[in-house]
């Protein structure tokens, strides 16, 4: 069964609380939370007390995308906040055994995460330290933009690379109607998803359009 995880990015920020409550509503399986720093990407969002302030307004998954320089720094403070999942740069890490290792230590789930243009050769010695990988199938940094299809084979390799493991292969970056069915044949078991959600008031609607892609 594909997860879909709403990326908050495209909600409405003077309303935070609201608009997650209402995804909690709508069938979300995780919230998406896009936190960018203006370094490792050109664009700034938000940080650990706005994710501590959103924590009460619902118990779904918060599934936490660092897209910063320097995450060993600032994983306590996510952990601290309330992130479930914490998934690092693999471009942002001097040590990313240290680093992931250091998320499960303080129980929380540990993500790597892959710019489109990062070989995915880079994972062979990561899975073990890893419970989710997520593919970049866009630049980081902007919602809106179109999926980049020469992504597709990079995510079924590493669907064979993960083998049995117990890893979710989550895919972030221009999901819509369309491309969720071929990230899933792909092999993806989580989509993020932030402009198809977020389109029109009926987020039910939207989220269901992305599932029904599931064969
Ligand atoms: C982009 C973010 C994405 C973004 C996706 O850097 O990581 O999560 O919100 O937005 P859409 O679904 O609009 O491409
Ligand atoms: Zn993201």
């Amino acid at each position: 069964m594909v997860l879909i995880s709403p990326s908050i990015l495209s909600a409405d920020f003077g309303n935070l609380r609201q608009e997650i409550k209402k995804l909690d509503d709508s069938g979300a399986d995780w919230i998406h939370l896009d936190v960018m720093d203006g370094h490792f990407v050109p664009n700034l969002t938000f940080g650990p007390q706005v994710i501590k302030s959103l924590r009460s307004a619902t118990n779904l998954i918060f599934d936490t995308h660092l897209m910063v320089n320097n995450p060993d720094k600032m994983i306590p403070w996510f952990a601290d906040a309330g992130a479930d999942i914490i998934t690092i740069h693999y471009e942002a890490c001097d040590d990313v055994l240290k680093t992931l290792s250091s998320i499960r230590k303080l129980g929380k789930k540990a993500g790597i995460s892959l710019r489109p243009q990062t070989d995915s050769k880079v994972l062979e010695n990561i899975l073990d330290y890893t419970d989710l990988i997520l593919i970049m199938t866009v630049n980081p940094g902007f919602g809106g933009q179109s999926f980049m299809s020469d992504q597709l084979e990079k995510i079924s390799s590493i669907r064979k690379m993960i083998g049995n493991r117990k890893i979710w292969l989550e895919v972030d970056g221009g999901i819509n109607h369309t491309t969720a069915g071929l990230c899933i044949n792909a092999g993806a078991d989580v989509l993020v998803a932030g402009s198809s959600v977020f389109k029109t008031p009926d987020y039910a609607k939207n989220i269901l359009s992305l599932k029904n892609k599931e064969e």
